[in-house]
């Protein structure tokens, strides 16, 4: 372990021998895992591999077969659902939105934890909102149909709904898929300042190798629904893992920006010529 793996604070939300199934088809087994607190881990792996189903077991969408999720100390499923949507936000990898809905709407839907019967709308609601779509680039198609809108443009207003329900966790599946590069890197910059700023624990699956490496404080591998490696990324990425995980040769050399691993697909270049 590394200094900066040290200095992570312990776990609010982990799981205990976990196992994870559809009917008889078990993709999790026995898993152990703790989410650093205050940080930003990035979960990495190869199609199938099970990043989304222990996603979903982390943000209670989906129940575990065995062994347990915890929050707090607490079991998932002896938490109210209410007090677990105070807490742990969860963007799936393909929410679908009810029909002809607008993004005002949808995103204020994210606020739901929040309200009382006897007070529908306040003030700190509509804050939030208008800062989760200002961050996410989303205000001027507020009152635009969700279904009308292009891939990245409904992306984005799936992760204004998730800030809008302001909770300390969040829990994001492919937060960059369909975006375009600058608008990937405005979401991943969000996450770290929303991390940063807000203390804010943000888990988030991602296939860029080299996005993941950049902006993880800690970095989990996983194949056949078992994690391979976890730790800093410059502690863990290295060509032998890349290999490992998705049987690809690669290259690793430090970033030269940011320091981080680099991982250049492919054999050794000087083997090639
Ligand atoms: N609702 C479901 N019913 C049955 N099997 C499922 C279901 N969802 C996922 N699976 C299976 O569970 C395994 C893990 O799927 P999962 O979606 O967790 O993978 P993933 O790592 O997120 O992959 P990707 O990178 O493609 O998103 C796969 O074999 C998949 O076919
Ligand atoms: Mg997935």
């Amino acid at each position: 372990m590394t200094e900066t793996e040290n200095s992570l604070r312990p776990a609010r939300l982990s799981a205990r021998d976990l196992t994870l199934a559809y009917e008889d088809r078990t993709v999790v087994d026995g898993l152990d895992v703790d989410i650093p607190d205050g940080a930003v881990t990035v979960i990495v792996g190869p199609n199938a591999c099970g990043k989304s189903t222990l996603l979903r077991a982390l943000g209670r969408l989906l129940k575990p077969a065995r062994g347990s999720v915890l929050l707090d100390g607490t079991e998932l499923a002896r938490i109210p659902t209410r007090t677990i949507a105070r807490s742990l936000g969860l963007l799936p990898q393909s929410p679908v939105a009810p029909e002809a809905i607008t993004v005002a709407d949808l995103v204020s839907r994210g606020r739901q934890p929040h309200q009382h019967w006897w007070q529908q709308w306040s003030d700190a609601d509509e804050r939030a909102v208008t800062e989760a779509m200002t961050r996410t680039d989303t205000a001027a198609l507020a009152e635009r149909s969700v279904d009308e809108l292009s891939g990245g443009q409904r992306q984005r207003v799936w992760i204004a709904m998730a800030l809008a329900q302001e909770t300390d966790l969040l829990l994001l599946d492919e937060p960059t898929t369909y975006l375009d590069i600058s608008h990937q890197v405005e979401v991943l910059d969000l996450c770290r300042r929303l991390n940063h700023e807000r203390g804010r624990t943000v888990v988030a699956v991602l296939h860029d190798l080299n996005q993941a490496a950049r902006y993880a404080d800690h970095l989990i591998a996983m194949k056949s629904g078992r994690i391979v490696a976890q730790g800093a990324p410059s502690d863990i990425v290295t060509a032998d893992l890349v290999r490992d995980v998705f049987g690809l040769e690669s290259v690793v050399v430090p970033d030269p920006v940011t320091g981080s691993p680099l991982v250049v697909a492919g054999p050794p270049w000087s083997l090639t010529g």
